[in-house]
Protein backbone atom coordinates (compact mmCIF):
# COMPACT_ATOMS: atom_id res chain seq x y z
CA UNK A 1 0.00 0.00 0.00
CA UNK A 2 1.25 3.70 -1.00
CA UNK A 3 0.00 7.32 0.35
CA UNK A 4 0.14 9.36 -2.96
CA UNK A 5 0.59 13.39 -2.46
CA UNK A 6 0.73 15.59 -5.29
CA UNK A 7 0.93 19.16 -5.16
CA UNK A 8 -0.93 20.62 -8.37
CA UNK A 9 -1.62 24.08 -9.45
CA UNK A 10 -5.19 24.42 -8.96
CA UNK A 11 -6.60 24.93 -12.49
CA UNK A 12 -5.52 21.37 -13.25
CA UNK A 13 -7.58 19.93 -10.93
CA UNK A 14 -10.39 19.08 -12.92
CA UNK A 15 -8.51 17.89 -15.22
CA UNK A 16 -6.50 15.72 -12.75
CA UNK A 17 -9.70 14.13 -11.40
CA UNK A 18 -10.74 13.22 -14.92
CA UNK A 19 -7.74 11.17 -15.48
CA UNK A 20 -8.09 9.81 -12.39
CA UNK A 21 -11.18 8.78 -13.50
CA UNK A 22 -10.52 7.26 -16.36
CA UNK A 23 -7.85 5.37 -14.75
CA UNK A 24 -10.45 3.84 -11.80
CA UNK A 25 -9.30 6.01 -9.19
CA UNK A 26 -12.19 7.80 -7.61
CA UNK A 27 -10.79 7.73 -4.08
CA UNK A 28 -9.49 10.78 -2.98
CA UNK A 29 -8.59 13.68 -0.46
CA UNK A 30 -8.07 17.26 -1.76
CA UNK A 31 -6.95 20.19 0.44
CA UNK A 32 -6.13 24.00 -0.49
CA UNK A 33 -2.87 24.69 0.36
CA UNK A 34 -0.24 27.18 0.30
CA UNK A 35 3.20 26.09 -1.06
CA UNK A 36 6.14 26.51 -3.10
CA UNK A 37 9.14 25.35 -4.88
CA UNK A 38 12.91 25.34 -5.93
CA UNK A 39 11.91 29.44 -7.35
CA UNK A 40 10.49 30.37 -4.02
CA UNK A 41 6.98 30.94 -5.30
CA UNK A 42 8.22 33.73 -7.72
CA UNK A 43 8.38 33.46 -11.51
CA UNK A 44 11.59 34.48 -13.64
CA UNK A 45 9.86 37.72 -14.50
CA UNK A 46 9.82 38.81 -10.87
CA UNK A 47 12.13 41.68 -10.44
CA UNK A 48 13.59 43.01 -7.13
CA UNK A 49 15.40 40.83 -4.14
CA UNK A 50 13.68 37.43 -2.84
CA UNK A 51 14.43 37.71 0.49
CA UNK A 52 11.72 35.14 1.35
CA UNK A 53 9.54 32.38 0.38
CA UNK A 54 6.46 33.76 -1.38
CA UNK A 55 3.64 30.91 -0.95
CA UNK A 56 0.89 30.26 -4.00
CA UNK A 57 -2.26 28.66 -3.76
CA UNK A 58 -1.92 25.06 -4.79
CA UNK A 59 -4.13 21.99 -4.15
CA UNK A 60 -3.03 19.33 -2.64
CA UNK A 61 -4.01 15.35 -3.35
CA UNK A 62 -4.02 12.40 -0.93
CA UNK A 63 -4.63 8.84 -2.42
CA UNK A 64 -3.99 5.98 -0.18
CA UNK A 65 -4.04 2.75 -3.52
CA UNK A 66 -3.13 -0.89 -3.80
CA UNK A 67 0.36 -1.75 -5.41
CA UNK A 68 -1.06 -2.13 -8.43
CA UNK A 69 -2.65 1.17 -8.95
CA UNK A 70 0.07 3.26 -8.03
CA UNK A 71 1.39 3.52 -10.88
CA UNK A 72 -2.09 4.61 -12.79
CA UNK A 73 -2.11 7.18 -10.45
CA UNK A 74 1.12 8.59 -10.68
CA UNK A 75 0.45 8.47 -14.38
CA UNK A 76 -3.36 9.92 -14.23
CA UNK A 77 -1.74 13.01 -12.27
CA UNK A 78 0.83 13.56 -14.48
CA UNK A 79 -1.20 13.57 -17.50
CA UNK A 80 -4.05 15.85 -15.89
CA UNK A 81 -2.09 18.61 -14.29
CA UNK A 82 1.32 18.55 -16.66
CA UNK A 83 1.96 21.90 -18.63
CA UNK A 84 5.29 21.52 -19.04
CA UNK A 85 6.08 24.74 -17.01
CA UNK A 86 7.47 25.53 -14.09
CA UNK A 87 5.23 25.26 -10.71
CA UNK A 88 3.58 22.07 -12.56
CA UNK A 89 3.43 20.03 -8.98
CA UNK A 90 4.98 17.51 -7.37
CA UNK A 91 3.84 13.73 -6.71
CA UNK A 92 5.43 12.14 -3.29
CA UNK A 93 5.15 8.40 -2.85
CA UNK A 94 5.18 7.13 0.72
CA UNK A 95 5.14 3.89 1.80
CA UNK A 96 1.29 3.47 3.92
CA UNK A 97 1.12 0.79 6.57
CA UNK A 98 -2.37 0.58 7.63
CA UNK A 99 -5.47 1.81 6.43
CA UNK A 100 -9.04 1.23 8.74
CA UNK A 101 -12.53 1.27 7.16
CA UNK A 102 -13.99 2.72 10.42
CA UNK A 103 -17.35 1.45 9.37
CA UNK A 104 -16.58 -1.70 9.10
CA UNK A 105 -13.58 -2.55 10.62
CA UNK A 106 -11.68 -3.84 7.28
CA UNK A 107 -7.83 -3.36 6.90
CA UNK A 108 -5.37 -3.03 4.51
CA UNK A 109 -6.25 -3.95 0.81
CA UNK A 110 -9.59 -4.36 1.74
CA UNK A 111 -10.36 -0.98 3.37
CA UNK A 112 -8.34 1.13 0.93
CA UNK A 113 -10.45 -0.79 -2.12
N1 LIG B 1 10.58 19.40 -1.66
C1 LIG B 1 9.31 19.75 -1.44
N2 LIG B 1 8.76 19.55 -0.22
C2 LIG B 1 7.46 19.90 0.01
N3 LIG B 1 6.66 20.44 -0.89
C3 LIG B 1 7.17 20.65 -2.11
C4 LIG B 1 8.51 20.33 -2.45
N4 LIG B 1 8.71 20.65 -3.76
C5 LIG B 1 7.55 21.14 -4.20
N5 LIG B 1 6.62 21.15 -3.21
C6 LIG B 1 5.24 21.59 -3.30
O1 LIG B 1 4.83 21.41 -4.65
C7 LIG B 1 4.39 22.65 -5.19
C8 LIG B 1 4.75 22.71 -6.63
O2 LIG B 1 6.13 22.60 -6.75
P1 LIG B 1 6.83 22.98 -8.12
O3 LIG B 1 6.10 22.32 -9.22
O4 LIG B 1 7.03 24.46 -8.21
O5 LIG B 1 8.23 22.23 -7.89
P2 LIG B 1 9.65 22.65 -8.37
O6 LIG B 1 10.61 21.72 -7.69
O7 LIG B 1 9.85 24.11 -8.15
O8 LIG B 1 9.62 22.30 -9.92
P3 LIG B 1 9.52 23.31 -11.18
O9 LIG B 1 10.93 23.78 -11.42
O10 LIG B 1 8.95 22.48 -12.28
O11 LIG B 1 8.60 24.44 -10.77
C9 LIG B 1 5.04 23.69 -4.31
O12 LIG B 1 4.31 24.90 -4.31
C10 LIG B 1 5.03 23.03 -2.95
O13 LIG B 1 3.75 23.18 -2.38
MG1 LIG C 1 8.60 25.51 -9.01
Amino acid sequence: MKLIIAVIQPHKLPDVKKALFDAQIYKMTVMNVLGCGQQKGYTETYRGEVEEVNLLKKVMLLIAVNEEFVEPTIEAIQKGARTGNIGDGKIFVLDLLDCIRIRTGERGREAIG
